[in-house]
């Protein structure tokens, strides 16, 4: 079977470490695998403006910025068709036949949607086109025939959705849809990264993210700034690692080859974590340290991003072919569906000759 990878974003701010690590990362090293048929990156901005429908200047102004980052990471047009959902208009008419297959309890108790409820302060009054985006996601999700969906565990439930939909389309109208699996980010520390404050998710509202953009000062300043421990008073008092920011972020981003290079009088983390706890180890060494971690990997990306905000033409066109490739894909999709369906009226004179029959005409 054709392995097919789909997975995407919304594009309401440009991409932070927590999408590169949480996501991004792995989505380049699956495209650089080699073990996938084909690859489908989608700017999900039908779905921004889900929550957004009364700022749509602000998705637009975001989908070459998050097309610049995914460049900069390291996708790669060759390898991985880079599109926008609202350009491929089959996801919405698959999305109004799915809409038949969910009940509206389903829906509610949806976990993701039911937090992202309380978070908006939509109790009383949640916008339809909102509360149905779970099943707008299994449309993005079958219309690429994806059998393999790589996103954050936040995302588990909208996978569940779209597999029970797939399952009951396939049992109403017979086997059409790929049933799709979900893959999970591979480490825990991966998982999700914490906001600079220390707050449990690294987001814009928020303002403790280290964009992908960010050039060397800016992310210096973040790293010095950084949470850690707030009872790790004076440098000879003992200093707690759990919930320390600093730490989190080693444990992501630090190797051991990295303390030869920039940190020669620890042989590796453990070491550090382990005169931190004790005492005697002051927060600003630790954090210039992850500074020089941090920045091999960022440097490269920053720069790349940079060579890319120089050539915007090149980046247009990548996202205009992406969405062309994407939709090509999408209506062979929509047309399996439409014959399962018993909607495919124009494409053979099937009807027509059936009613003809019923007429007793031959
Ligand atoms: N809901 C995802 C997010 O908020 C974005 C998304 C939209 C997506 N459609 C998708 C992810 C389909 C994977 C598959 O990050």
């Amino acid at each position: 079977m054709e392995k097919v990878i789909l997975t995407g974003d919304r594009p309401t701010g440009r991409l932070h470490i927590g999408h590169y690590v949480g996501s991004l990362r792995r989505r380049v090293e699956l495209q650089n695998s080699g073990e996938f048929d084909k690859i489908f990156i989608m700017i999900a901005d039908a779905q921004a403006l889900t929550d957004n429908f009364d700022n749509p200047e602000k998705v637009r102004q975001n989908i070459l910025e998050v097309a610049l980052d995914y460049l900069a990471v390291g996708l790669d047009p060759e390898k991985s068709t880079l599109f926008v959902q609202s350009q491929v208009p089959e996801l919405t008419e698959l999305t109004f036949y799915y809409m038949n297959l969910v009940t509206v309890s389903r829906v509610q108790r949806n976990p993701t949607v039911k937090a992202e409820i309380q978070l908006r302060n939509f109790e009383a009054s949640i916008p339809v086109g909102f509360f149905c985006y779970p099943i707008s996601q299994a449309s993005d999700i079958t219309a690429f025939r994806a059998t393999v969906v790589p996103v954050g565990e936040d995302q588990e439930p909208m996978l569940e959705q779209c597999r029970e939909i797939v399952h009951k389309f396939n049992s109403v109208y017979g086997e059409t849809l790929t049933m799709p699996e979900i893959m999970l980010p591979d480490t825990k520390a991966a998982m999700r990264l914490p906001g600079t404050d220390g707050k449990a998710k690294m987001s814009k509202s928020l303002g403790n993210c280290i964009y992908l953009a960010d050039d060397a000062k800016t992310v210096k300043q973040k790293v010095m700034n950084m949470y850690t421990d707030p009872q790790h008073l004076k440098v000879s008092d003992p200093g707690h690692i759990e919930g320390n920011t600093v730490f989190t972020y080693l444990d992501v981003f630090c190797r051991p080859e990295h303390f030869e290079k920039y940190w020669p009088d620890y042989k590796n983390l453990d070491e550090v974590k382990e005169h931190y706890k004790r005492g005697g180890l002051g927060d600003v060494k630790v954090k210039k340290f992850l500074l020089n971690v941090m920045e091999e990997e960022l440097a490269p990306i920053r720069a790349r991003r940079h060579e890319f905000e120089q050539n915007l033409d090149y980046v247009y066109d990548v996202l205009k072919k992406g969405c062309e490739t994407a939709r090509e894909r999408a209506a062979e999709t929509m047309k399996d569906v439409r014959h399962a369906m018993r909607i495919d009226y124009f494409e053979t004179d099937d009807m027509l000759r059936e009613q003809k029959e019923k007429y007793g005409q031959n």
